[in-house]
């Protein structure tokens, strides 16, 4: 019989690890609300004990999601176990998820610990989360690097203390493929209770093996796979989840192993994910680049012409990508937008689908057609936003070769109209030098990102700005026809997320 496999998404605490992503309360909703859609079955939404922002997150999700669980990662002491059950009490169904280190390298020289007082701790915590939460979930930090004699005797110990999943992470990327699945078979045979609980992997992409260990894993006996969209996480990142889900679907022939992923789905949460964590996809990333199904050579056009199964495995729509997508344009009505929203997997209330709408119109004045792309740049960049405390009510550039570039700005907080002039080296560095003297704070740019939604001429752009501001980072987006004026709206997009912190 075919197996199921659950869909651990960590996007929301592994992904949000990710070198300079920082996502706010309101996209983690979003995000959340996308992965509830994609049909995962757990979402880990966050580490409550970190930051405030995090455990607002938790709770928030906790509320808004109903069919997955909702995990929190909480250290294996009993200030972080507090913490995310205050959050996650909220949720239908609530997991506390904690972990310790069990490697003899991240016991010595990280919690300068002896292995007795580590076992001790794990059980202590897993059973004081129990007495909380009737689903936790353990991890053994750098569980592939610990010596196997030793994770028996823990993952023994804290399933007897009440552990439901047991989730063994390759936290450095070291393992390979061969080696985890002999890893985790160990583990399901030399653990006697192993069976009253799941078996679960988390493996990061340091050698770019996450996927394949993850699937050598399920193949000798894990049940539950932890990964990301796009995938996201520390360093090189999680197992990406569409990976795993269309491996499992492509190659259920062979593998006979299923997900309840509405792969459908897949491409939608990736752009929302990488437009809001503000990390581009590479063009030849497998399923969800922009290359992933564009063929180039002639011999492979003529044959997917003849045949698309000579060169295609998997179809463009069965991610998602639709290979006729009904433009909107602008005779297109409110009703044909709500139910293109609709389609698209926003649920937005009134308010925000007039709003929507209102910008719609305002696109569609200038540009002829408007596809799906454009849509969900429009409603992730002008929807789900902040308060805007700066408004830019206009600006004004001078520009050109062998020249400085000028320009001017006016911004309003509350009733208060700021304008100052200020030059620079072309026109958006002269933009961001005179919005950063209107608005008195120092601003460093760490990182500005150009790309087309679209192609053509008149294709949206979209530019993503990472800033630091009194050591907080920010990131902020802007879509426009117009890049210099993306490029404003991405500045002050990121500096309106400060104003509301
Ligand atoms: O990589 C890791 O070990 C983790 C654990 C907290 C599961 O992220
Ligand atoms: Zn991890």
């Amino acid at each position: 019989m075919t197996k199921r496999i659950q869909i651990f998404d960590t996007t929301l605490r592994d992904g949000e690890q990710t070198p300079g992503v920082s996502l706010n309360v309101q996209e983690k909703i979003e995000i959340a609300k996308q992965l509830e859609l994609l049909g995962v079955d757990i979402i880990e939404a966050g580490f409550p004990r970190v930051s405030n922002g995090d455990y607002e997150a938790v709770k928030a999700i906790a509320k808004a999601v109903k069919k997955p669980i909702v995990a929190g990662l909480a250290r294996a002491n009993k200030g972080d176990i507090d913490r995310a059950w205050e959050a996650l009490k909220y949720a239908e169904r609530p997991r506390i998820h904690t972990f310790i280190a069990t490697s003899d390298i991240h016991m010595e020289y990280k919690l300068n610990m002896k292995p007795d007082e580590v076992l001790k701790k794990a059980i202590d915590m897993v059973t004081y989360a129990k007495s909380l939460c009737n689903d936790i979930e353990f991890s053994p930090e750098d569980g592939s690097r610990t010596r196997p004699e030793f994770l028996y005797k823990v993952l023994e110990a804290v399933i007897n203390a009440g552990a439901t999943v047991v989730n063994i992470p390759d936290t450095v990327g070291y393992t390979t493929p061969g080696e985890f699945g002999v890893f985790i078979r160990g583990i399901k045979e030399n653990v006697p209770n192993i069976n009253k609980a799941v078996i679960s992997v988390h493996c990061h992409n340091d050698l770019g093996l996450a996927v394949a260990n993850s699937l050598a894993a399920i193949e000798n006996g894990a049940e539950q796979i932890e990964c990301a969209i796009n995938g996201l996480g520390e360093r090189a990142g999680n197992a990406a989840l569409e990976e795993i889900a269309m491996v499992l679907k492509t190659r259920k022939d062979y593998f006979d192993y299923e997900t309840s992923v509405v792969t459908e789905r897949i491409h939608r949460v990736s752009s929302m994910v990488s437009s809001f964590a503000g990390i581009n996809i590479q063009k030849n990333k497998a399923i969800v680049g922009a290359n992933a199904f564009a063929h180039e050579s002639g011999i492979h056009q003529h044959g997917v012409i003849n045949n698309s199964k000579t060169y295609e495995i998997m179809t463009p729509e069965s991610i998602g990508l639709k290979q006729n997508n009904m433009v909107l344009g602008k005779h297109s009505g409110r009703h044909a937008f709500q139910e293109r929203l609709n389609e698209l997997g926003y649920n937005l209330d009134k308010d925000k689908i007039d709003e929507a709408f209102k910008k719609f119109k305002e696109l569609s004045d200038k540009k002829k057609e408007i596809s799906d792309s454009d849509i969900e740049a429009l409603v992730n960049q002008n929807v789900i936003q902040v308060d805007e405390k700066y408004n830019l009510e206009n600006f004004q550039v001078t520009t050109g070769n062998n020249m400085v570039s000028t320009a001017t700005v006016r911004i309003k907080k509350d009733d208060k109209v700021m304008q100052e002039a200020a030059c620079g080296d072309g026109p958006i560095n002269a933009l961001f030098n005179v919005i950063e003297r209107t608005i008195g704070v120092n601003i460093k740019l760490e990182d500005y990102a150009l790309k087309a939604i679209t192609s053509g001429k008149d294709a949206l752009g979209e530019v993503t700005v990472k800033v630091d501001i009194d050591g907080n980072k920010f990131i902020g987006r802007g879509i426009s026809l117009d890049v210099i004026e993306a490029s404003v709206k991405a500045y002050m997009n990121a500096i309106n997320k400060f104003a509301n912190k």
